[in-house]
């Protein structure tokens, strides 16, 4: 006879090892009057809010598991009269054990009645983070303490969530993750906003790498060598730009997703990131649903139904040119909603521009396509008509860009007159040039923001609140 099958019970029962509340909370109770599980359950965490009853201390206690606290009750009657109650306070990390039990409340479904509890910290009263709602720029300031409020804890899982789901993605697409420099010699994007490393401060004539070395402001040319040889490879990794940005969609610091292809067209990658950003987002609407909640309700109500939208509505696809004419169509139409600064052909558009690209869409985000050669790098595959680049740009509500990419200029000649358009060297892109003489094929590829994108799914408006620890003009805090 075969064994029956044990349900695994979600957490671990036993005393000596500890649960996660997320694990608590998934238990179902199906027995009203007894203890859920006979075994002692103990859970470290720090706590969140302390309310005093005459006969009960009831201590929300959370441990960055999952949203929801674990609700503790400490009855006077049953605990050794040594606790000391005046300790307990907001910010305090705790382990306690107890049994599980149905709770009478309406908010939790589960309560901890505690046996024993260990104050794992000493309390200061002058404890920052109180009961109540802080304000971003708050927070901003004790970025070290910021992951204890409900909202950076929320981003900080969103965030780890939508990693998983973009890695997870491009694998099952044949991508092979790679490694990018952090310090290189080259200036990918060409615009100049380098941030150097490896200066001999003991000889203000030698270098450390013997040439002028930067922090990485893209990893794609790296990644193209290994995409012409492994056919799909992305990287994923921190990027560095020192312009002097100071908006709400600038970091000097950021993480950038890079997945580059052989053989694929501008139109392939267009499709790769619309499927790609609409599986990470519909990922998380499923599995992060209470997550979401919170932004939804206190953030930008309706975020839910916004992302909902987007994973059902298909990306609108429009020529620079096209989106050019239809901006300055708008310029002279009475009803305008946006005032815009001018725009002309060969312009790149400005934040004014992309929102009233997104009233015309009504929010659908919009892959720009083929602009004007001289407002884009180098590397771009240069079409028959001379003026314009096979270059990409996603447009997305609210952030603006979020992808941006391109398919590559593959052929030595064109690539060559390109270098001398832009008034740069070859030799010091020797070994990018060689790629295009030893088994050169068509490819392409993009960028996509990370931090973008959590600004997107989450509705912050600040993107300084979309990483752990901002880098901005000026603002390097921890
Ligand atoms: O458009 P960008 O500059 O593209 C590149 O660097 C290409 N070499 C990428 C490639 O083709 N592999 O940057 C790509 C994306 C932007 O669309 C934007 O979402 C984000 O990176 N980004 C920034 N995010 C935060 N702060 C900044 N300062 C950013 N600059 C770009
Ligand atoms: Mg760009």
């Amino acid at each position: 006879m075969q064994a029956p099958i044990v349900p695994t019970p979600a957490y671990i029962p036993y005393s000596d090892v500890l649960s996660l509340i997320r694990d608590i909370l998934s238990t179902s109770i199906t027995d009203h009057d007894s203890p859920v599980h006979k075994q002692v359950v103990r859970v470290r965490g720090w706590i969140r809010s302390v309310r005093a009853q005459q006969q009960v201390h009831f201590i929300a206690l959370n441990d960055g598991s999952c949203f929801e606290n674990l609700q503790l009750v400490l009855s006077h009657e049953n605990n050794n009269a040594s606790i000391d109650f005046l300790a307990l306070k907001t910010g305090v990390a705790i382990e306690v054990e107890g049994k599980l039990h149905k709770s009478p409340g309406a908010k939790q479904h589960i309560e901890l009645h505690v046996q024993v509890i260990h104050y794992l910290s000493p309390h200061d009263s002058e404890y920052p983070l109180q009961k109540k709602r802080h304000s971003f720029e708050m927070t901003r300031m004790i970025p070290h303490l910021r992951v204890r409020t409900n909202t950076f804890a929320t981003i900080t899982r969103i965030r780890s969530a939508l990693y998983r789901s973009l890695n997870h993605y491009l694998h099952s697409q044949g991508y092979h993750w790679i490694n990018v420099p952090a310090i290189t010699t080259n200036d990918c994007e060409g615009a100049g906003d380098l941030f150097s490393v490896g200066f001999d401060i003991n000889s203000s004539k030698r270098h450390f790498f013997g040439k002028p070395a930067y922090l990485s402001v893209s990893g794609q040319l790296n990644a193209e060598s290994y995409a012409c040889g492994m056919s799909r490879v992305y990287s994923f990794a921190p990027i560095f730009r020192a312009d002097n940005s100071n908006t709400r969609k600038h970091l000097s610091e950021f993480w950038m997703l890079e997945p580059e292809g052989a053989w694929l067209s501008y139109h392939d990658c267009i499709s790769l990131a619309e499927n790609l950003i609409k599986y990470a987002v519909s990922t998380l609407l499923e599995h992060n649903h209470t997550d979401l909640e919170l932004f939804d309700t206190y953030v930008h109500k309706g975020i839910i139904a916004e992302l909902g939208y987007f994973v059902q509505t298909p990306f609108k696809r429009m020529e620079y040119t096209e989106v050019l004419k239809m901006l300055k169509g708008n310029e002279n139409n009475k009803n305008k909603t946006h005032t815009m600064p001018p725009l002309e052909w060969g312009m790149d558009l400005a934040t004014e521009h992309e929102k009233a690209l997104m009233t015309h869409t009504n929010n659908v985000p919009v892959a720009i396509m083929n602009y004007p050669k001289e407002i884009k790098p180098f590397y771009m595959y240069h079409n028959d008509d001379e003026r314009t680049v096979r270059g990409i740009d996603i447009i997305f509500p609210r952030v603006g860009e979020l992808v941006g990419g391109s398919e590559r200029e593959y052929r030595l000649k064109e690539l060559r007159m390109a270098l001398t358009e832009k008034k740069l060297r070859e030799e010091e892109l020797s070994w990018y040039v060689d790629l295009r003489r030893y088994g050169t094929v068509p490819h392409s590829g993009f960028g996509l923001g990370f931090e973008r994108l959590i600004q997107f799914v989450t509705g912050m408006a600040n993107i300084r609140d979309c990483i752990a620890f901002p880098r901005a003009p000026q603002e390097a805090l921890c």
